[in-house]
């Protein structure tokens, strides 16, 4: 069983009910997750150490939070070069934060990450059960690779 780690930020609440979904498919894949808000993770320390990593935040001003932008100079310093990585986050229309934080993994970090890519779901999607469904397969995937 791998263990893995879903740190996210959220203000209303969308990106979030995306991590439940994400953690509710590790757990079918059979492996262990820790959820955890970004805010809560100051120390490197709390970062290193699993096995693989799915970073979420919601565009807004077609960015990335300034939260996450701390959390990743976090990230940065637990040493993840290699580790299985993937990203998401909620949107309406342009939804250019997972792909940075997907990016910022894929090429600063030197993480394997998924070739589904970071997962970029609309709030819309995130009303229906597809979007549940997504979050599932995404989940499903990055577990298969991890192994
Ligand atoms: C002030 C403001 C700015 C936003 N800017 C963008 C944007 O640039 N691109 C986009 O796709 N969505 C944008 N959104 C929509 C949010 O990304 C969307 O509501 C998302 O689901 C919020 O996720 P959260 O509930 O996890 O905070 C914006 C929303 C607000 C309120």
């Amino acid at each position: 069983m791998k263990k893995l780690l879903i740190a996210y930020n959220s203000r209303t609440g969308t990106t979030e009910k995306m991590a439940n979904y994400l953690a509710e498919g590790v757990r079918i894949s059979g492996n262990e997750v820790q959820v955890e808000k970004i805010a809560t993770l100051k120390k490197a320390e709390q970062v290193s150490g699993f096995d693989g990593y799915i970073f979420g935040c919601p565009t807004y001003h077609k960015d990335m939070t300034g939260g996450m932008k701390q959390f990743l100079f976090v990230a940065e310093k637990a040493n993840l070069v290699g580790k299985i990585g993937g990203a998401f986050g909620s949107h309406t229309h342009s939804g250019e934060a997972a792909p940075m934080v997907f990016e910022t993994m894929q090429h600063v970090f030197k993480m394997d990450v998924v070739d589904l890519g970071p997962l970029n779901l609309t709030e819309a999607l995130m009303e229906t059960d597809e979007g549940m469904r997504a979050c599932h397969q995404y989940a499903k995937g990055l577990c298969e690779k991890m192994g």
